[in-house]
């Protein structure tokens, strides 16, 4: 089944076009990863799929929905939730305020309770840290409430992007081993990395952007065997 789709998209930045008639599909339940050099324009088309640039042309689909032209909110309301590239947290609040800015949709407090307690339970360390600034954690952990807060509503689709800039290798590990036990829990993933190595290896499907179209799609496995892909991104 498919959870999102995409159909001759095109979009860019006023007269700047970036993304040219891109057909792109996740589906349910999966591990889709998207990858490409930097300035291909993942970024951009995360920013269409999640509401916050309107495309030039072409359209969304969610949960068999048209929604293209749809407001963030909405698309968070849908069920679609993102880490943004850079994690953008609040330094100043604390790790439970950070949290609640993430669920400022949500209209009853104990569904932030209960929300709160699923993340909480996710990563632990979070709960420890629950009255620290955002600023005095690690950049593990600043992931990690990234990622926490972006679940704090129902969630059908986590879209994370670039989740291991930043990080050293082994909280690189420790992000994806979350990631699959969150996939493990029923949820789909789209995650954006610079790995081309790891995202084939973390995903079902991969699609690779290059110049704002889709060079390489396929599943993980076949992708890997790809020779444009081999030569250009693994040096083989
Ligand atoms: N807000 C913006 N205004 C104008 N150009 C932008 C903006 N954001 C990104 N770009 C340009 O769009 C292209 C694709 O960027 P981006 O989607 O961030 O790529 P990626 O995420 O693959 O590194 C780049 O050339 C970048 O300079
Ligand atoms: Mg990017």
């Amino acid at each position: 089944m498919t959870l999102l789709e995409t159909k001759a998209l095109n979009a860019g930045y006023g007269p700047l076009q970036i993304l040219w008639n891109i057909d792109f599909k996740v589906d349910e339940k999966s591990v889709t990863a998207l990858i490409g050099a930097n300035g291909a324009g993942k970024t951009t088309l995360i920013k269409v799929l999640t509401g916050l640039l309107k495309p030039y042309s072409g359209q969304v689909f969610f949960k068999g929905v048209d929604v293209t032209g749809y407001p963030a909110h909405r698309m968070k309301q849908m069920g679609v939730s993102l880490v943004p590239e850079g994690r953008r947290l609040f330094p100043n609040l604390t790790v439970m305020d950070n949290l609640l800015m993430g669920a400022y949709m949500l209209r009853q407090k104990d569904e932030f309770e209960k929300r709160l307690e699923l993340v909480l339970e996710l990563f632990p360390v979070l709960k420890e840290r629950r009255n620290q600034p955002a600023r005095l954690l690690s950049g593990g952990e600043a992931q990690m409430l990234a990622i926490a807060r972006a679940l704090i509503t129902p969630s059908d689709l986590l879209i994370v992007d670039e989740p291991s800039s930043g990080l050293a290798p082994k909280l690189v590990d420790l992000i994806f081993k979350k990631l699959e036990e969150l996939h493990e829990t029923g949820l789909t993933i789209l995650v954006v990395d610079q790995f081309v190595e790891r995202a084939l290896s973390i995903s079902d499907t991969v699609y690779v952007m290059e110049n704002g179209k889709i060079a390489i799609q396929g599943p993980s496995t076949e992708v890997a065997n790809n020779e444009h892909l081999k030569k250009t991104y693994l040096g083989l």
